[in-house]
């Protein structure tokens, strides 16, 4: 048996740890009310929200009083959440996991994974909590694997396929340029013309196979050590001299003190070509095209080259596809471009980005420093 001043003792430091408990149970609440990657809304039993915390806060833009009290569905009205990303029937108990919720704040699409969970006391329903996590970061590196492994698939039919294609094409435009001897012989006009018309069909196939074949897995990469600025301007008068034709002005930013890097010249030319060719068609009725390196003492490691447009953009529905085999919106386009672009940037160990604001498109290319 305890004796009294023993109980006593005891009790109160039990109070004491519960007091400490709660006090740390607390003050947990209140940092997590405050985290930015994951957020939370309390509701009651008459779906009025009882409370937010601040990642909710910063991405709808509305103070805190706007939206505390409010029914969700109101809510949901206000910052444009259409169709509504959960109802009432969470209140009954239909709780969810992992839905995902695209949510627009200004310009940029943030992805979220939400889940809902009802509360109870006994048998009385006292409201929901919803949980919001922003996966954004996450999906976009899942996106980047998808897209390499996509890739290498392509990659490797390419490789098995191009050969195939291209060898029978040589034989055929070798003997068609034969036969167009004879019928110029002959003053077959006609004939001429048609034969012309083979010609420059094959001449597109041919352009496909190369940028099919150039998807197939690297022979070997030449990676040297090498200045960025002389890439850029080794395939700037051909970048130059297509602009002229659409009306484009192109306007190049060096930057002299740029640290080397680690590259395959002739492949790094093919992607900044490619970036530069689909700007200048995006631009039909003209426009400028800016290309500029840049470096940065928080990412010693790396630089990057930006392609700016001043285009149409890219829909954000679009946006996602544009780096996937065979997508293209153009009549004659081959939808390879910026696949063949991905790929290589891959190989050479970078990356390469697309953002679109509906005033031109921006491709900002990440390369290793040697
Ligand atoms: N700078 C840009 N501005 C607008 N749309 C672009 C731009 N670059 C690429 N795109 C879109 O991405 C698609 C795929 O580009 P790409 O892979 O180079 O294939 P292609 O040029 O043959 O269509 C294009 O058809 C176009 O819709
Ligand atoms: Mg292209």
């Amino acid at each position: 048996m305890m004796d009294e001043p023993e109980k006593i003792k005891r009790s109160r430091s039990v109070a004491g740890h519960k007091v400490k408990r709660e006090r740390y149970v607390r003050r947990f609440v209140n940092r997590f009310l405050t985290m930015e990657g994951i957020g939370v809304m309390l509701l009651d039993s008459d779906f009025r929200i009882v409370e937010v915390s601040d990642m909710i806060v910063s991405l709808c833009g509305l103070p805190r009083p706007d939206i505390v009290d409010k029914y969700a569905e109101q809510w949901f009205d206000e910052v444009g959440l259409r169709p509504w990303p959960f109802d009432r029937s969470l209140l009954e108990g239909q709780t969810f996991r992992n839905r995902v919720l695209n949510w627009r704040q200004d310009k940029q699409l943030h992805k979220l994974m939400i889940d809902g969970e009802h509360l109870t006391e006994g048998e009385a329903r006292t409201g929901a909590f919803v949980l919001f996590r922003d996966v954004s970061h996450r999906m976009a590196l899942e996106e980047q694997v998808r897209r390499s492994d996509r890739l290498k698939t392509i990659g490797q039919i390419a490789a098995g396929t191009a050969h195939e294609i291209r060898n029978p094409l040589t034989a055929i435009k070798g003997f068609i340029q034969l036969l167009n001897k004879s019928l110029k012989d002959r003053d077959m006009e006609k004939e001429q013309e048609f034969v012309g018309i083979v010609l420059s069909e094959l001449d597109r196939v041919n352009d496909l196979v190369s940028e099919f074949l150039l998807l197939s897995k690297p022979k070997e990469l030449r990676q040297v050590s090498m200045r960025i600025g002389g890439v850029i301007q080794e395939i700037l008068p051909m970048i130059r001299n297509e602009a002229l034709l659409h009306n484009v002005t192109v306007i190049y930013y060096p930057k002299p003190e740029m640290p080397p890097i680690l590259a395959d010249k002739e492949l790094l030319k093919q992607v900044f070509l490619n970036l530069g060719k689909n700007a200048i068609e995006a631009m039909d009725g003209g426009g400028t095209l800016i290309i500029r390196e840049c470096s940065s003492s928080e990412e010693p490691g790396r630089i990057t080259v930006e392609f700016r447009d001043t285009g149409p953009g890219i829909p954000a529905d679009v946006l996602d596809k544009v780096f996937d085999p065979f997508f293209t919106t153009k009549p004659q386009g081959t939808g390879l471009g910026l696949s063949v672009c991905q790929r290589i940037v891959d190989d050479l160990g970078g990356s390469i980005e697309v953002t679109s604001d509906g005033y031109g498109t921006l491709f900002v290319v990440g390369l290793p420093c040697s």
